[in-house]
């Protein structure tokens, strides 16, 4: 978390030259000319829909615009919005909370999963769509909040898409609550001649020309908000007899989409016609250059085509951005440009800022900042930056011309996060990123005919995705009837079966299709449901402890540290944590030695937010001390001793930083979470079967194996310790398809588990 803290304000005139800086940016934004219409739309409907080119404004000024309207005055009232990424809501947070110039977390927070920075009296929050899905199980007409943004609506991400049709029914059923409390309070207060009749938190009661401004108190009007739950919770019963007081504070919600570009006719014949705002933008035009052959290399292409532009153009004239397909293209190109760098003139030099999903808070400014003199800013992004984050004073935008993309195979069971062609609209919106400030140049590094080759837009995630996290998720907030859900776009049947069919053999459903008390259990953990049942089971097979460890190392792609160049090393290095059944215990082996070293070796708190302030700085790996806090001294002694074992101390310290989320969870679910099965392999490993056995592969006599669920040809992958080594049955974490179907996160199983693993599944078969 940013220790930014008005107290520690060294210069106050800094700061008040800071705010009216702020102030005068965001009056220039283009949006600003459309403020009061966008206020009154939003007061008179109860959906909006706002389209707007990137950088227009949205995402930062609509939320602040509703905050200075007043629509969320009452205490405990507030607007949500959502982002599809998490880095998006934390950067979008930390800026307008320094346009409102308040603390990060005060008036103005985020909510990610893993990491909350907000308070009661938040009044602006960006969240993850899964966030907001979540809290609709705690809060199941999402009282708290009198308007929902649904931000990036064009992504149409898996979870936006389930919002969608979850808040038009919240909607609907708010307002039939206001009704219901307006008829109540008519009846009641025919004897008092009330002048504030029940409708006094509807907006469309309120004078049409009147905008509200907030005073700034929000103490003012001090109603509580009732937390009901899922179950109890019916909204038709407006029960005459309750006290007053007893009346839940109910308004209608405001339902606000925004996009950079989206099919307006799809959007609004299904919010029931909604009214379309345009904002428009202010876009210069932009030059495209396409390759004239095909580029078999793009990082390659990329850095020459970089280190090119910076050579030939003037420095001044702006900054680069390269989008690439995931953090791992970046790490690549970003080393290539720094070795590039160092032959560089010392009055030309580049500099580069990464940006992706996972990037740590701390690391993401310097995307917004300008680069040190004589020196050119060069940002190296996923499609996150193609309409979620705009990054200022870019002028040449280098399109690599693919993303990562999720897919799900409902026949095979396999899931796969492939690197794949972007469309075309969004290689548009690439491009469009090159036209801020002035005229733009964007470098497409594939031909003219393989852009027409390119889909026109990408399909929807919930055609495309697994579904058994939403699903769980669908069922606990008591919406049973999967397949008559109010969708934009349905998923297909055979993925609804294939997901209802897992969540059964998991347990999570019981014969008729109902939520079980176990599926209840397992959605109020931030997991796939796959994870909770592990945790659950690990309860009778005493190992929770070892079950946390696996579970939070699933929250990073690896621990270990396996450079190329020094492959060989790291390997040696690994060997000593190896464990003869496979890949799960080897991790539990290394997190157990990181322990007993820290114990021994140093003292260690792992970070908690009371604590944020002493934060120390100055730390060679930076970025993550806002996931554990050590001093000085034994952070620089386990991050020796992690080099020294080719372990990756970050990811290790995120790992650390999500099991402790965890198992707070688990705690206030009254597991002990203390239990350790100590070298008893066969705990975990059947413990863990409880949630994977859709991931498992028997031996075939060719040496490879064959999987469970698909009858797919599998090959262990070469960074598994299982590889070539022959076990008669395995679990994987997944499966990864390059030019062979791979499985990573191997563990070798005696066959006979998977039965006792999952009755329902394998009960009957004889393997
Ligand atoms: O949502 P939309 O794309 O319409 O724009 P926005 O995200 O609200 O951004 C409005 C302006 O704020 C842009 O010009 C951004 O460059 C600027 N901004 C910034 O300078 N720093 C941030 N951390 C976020 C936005
Ligand atoms: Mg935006």
């Amino acid at each position: 978390m940013e220790s930014y803290n008005h107290t520690n304000n060294k210069n106050g005139r800094n700061s008040q030259n800071k705010k009216i800086l702020l102030s005068k940016q965001r009056q220039e934004l283009p949006i600003y000319s459309a403020r009061e219409n966008i206020i009154q739309s939003i007061y008179k409907n109860d959906t909006t829909i706002v389209v707007g080119e990137t950088g227009s404004g949205k995402t930062t000024q609509i939320p602040q615009y509703l905050l200075e309207a007043g629509f969320v005055k009452e205490f405990g009232t507030s607007i949500a919005v959502t982002q599809p990424r998490r880095v998006a809501a934390t950067s979008i947070a930390k800026r307008v909370a320094d346009e409102v110039g308040t603390r990060l977390g005060d008036k103005v927070g985020y909510g990610i999963r893993f990491d909350n920075c907000f308070s009661k009296y938040t009044k602006i929050k960006y969240l993850t769509d899964g966030m907001l899905l979540r809290e609709v199980l705690t809060d199941p007409l999402l009282l708290k909040y009198k308007v929902v943004v649904l931000d990036e609506a064009h992504e149409r991400t898996l979870r936006t898409d389930i919002l969608f049709g979850m808040l038009k029914t919240i909607q609907k059923k708010r307002e039939e609550m206001v009704k219901a409390n307006a008829k109540k309070k008519k009846n009641s207060s025919k004897a008092h001649n009330s002048q504030e009749n029940g409708n006094s938190n509807n907006f469309n009661s309120m004078p049409k020309k009147h905008i509200m401004f907030d005073q700034d108190n929000e103490n003012q009007n001090d109603i509580s908000l009732k937390n009901t739950k899922p179950k109890n919770h019916n909204p038709d019963s407006t029960d005459n007899d309750k006290k007053k007081d007893d009346t839940p504070f109910v308004s209608k919600l405001k339902i606000i989409i925004m996009s950079a570009t989206l099919d307006a006719e799809k959007f609004l014949q299904y919010f029931n016609n909604a009214p379309v705002l345009y904002i428009s933008g202010r876009q210069f035009p932009v030059k495209t250059f396409y390759t004239y052959e095909p580029q078999s290399d793009y990082l390659d292409s990329a850095h020459t085509t970089v280190i090119q532009l910076h050579l030939e153009t003037n420095p001044n004239s702006g900054d680069i951005l390269v989008f690439l397909s995931g953090q791992e293209d970046i790490e690549n190109l970003e080393k290539l440009l720094k070795e590039s760098n160092l032959h560089l003139p010392q009055y030309n030099k580049i500099c580069t800022a990464p940006i992706y999903a996972a990037l740590p808070q701390k690391l993401q400014n310097k995307v917004f900042e300008s680069a040190p003199p004589h020196t050119r800013k060069i940002v190296l992004a996923t499609n996150i930056a193609e309409t979620s984050i705009t990054i200022p004073g870019i002028k040449y935008v280098i399109d690599t011309g693919v993303h990562k993309s999720r897919g799900y195979d409902p026949r095979i069971g396999v899931e796969s996060l492939l690197v794949e062609p972007i469309s075309k609209s969004s290689a548009r919106q690439r491009s469009g990123r090159a036209g801020r400030i002035d005229h733009g140049y964007c470098y497409r590094l594939y031909t003219e005919d393989d852009y027409e080759k390119l889909e026109e837009n990408e399909v929807p995630e919930i055609k495309r995705r697994q579904l058994t996290s939403v699903i769980l998720t669908l069922k606990a907030a008591g919406i049973d009837d999967i397949l008559r859900f109010d969708y934009m776009d349905a998923p297909s049947k055979p993925a609804i079966k294939s997901a209802l069919l897992e969540l059964y053999a998991l347990e999570a459903l019981d014969e008729s299709g109902n939520l079980s008390k176990l599926g209840s259990w397992m959605a109020e953990f931030p997991l796939d449901p796959v994870y909770s049942k592990v945790l659950y089971e690990s309860v009778k097979h005493k190992c929770t402890s070892e079950a946390l460890d696996l579970v939070a190392a699933h929250s990073v792609e690896s621990i270990f540290f396996s450079p190329v160049d020094k492959r060989h090393l790291a390997a040696e290095a690994h060997k000593q944590f190896q464990s003869i059944d496979g890949d799960h215990w080897t991790v539990i082996n290394l997190i157990k030695a990181f322990n007993e070293y820290k114990l021994n070796g140093t003292k260690v708190v792992i970070f908690d937010q009371d604590s944020a302030d002493e934060t120390p700085e100055n730390i060679e790996s930076e970025g993550i001390y806002e996931e554990v806090e050590y001093n000085k001294e034994d952070g620089n002694k386990l991050e020796a001793w992690c080099r020294k074992n080719f372990i990756n101390f970050k990811n290790l310290n995120h790992v650390f930083k999500v099991r402790k989320q965890i198992e707070n969870l688990c705690i206030k679910m009254g597991i002990d979470t203390t239990t350790s099965c100590g070298n008893d392999t066969e705990q975990v490993l059947i413990c863990l079967l409880s949630g994977f056995f859709y991931k498992c592969a028997m031996l075939q006599p060719d040496g490879t194996y064959r999987s469970l669920t698909g009858s797919q040809t599998v090959h262990i992958h070469p960074s598994s310790t299982m590889f070539r080594k022959r076990a008669s049955s395995i679990v994987y974490d997944q499966l990864v398809f390059t030019n062979k179907l791979y499985a990573k996160g191997v563990s070798s199983i005696q066959p006979a588990w998977i039965s006792i693993a999952s009755p329902r599944l394998y009960g009957n078969s004889n393997f």
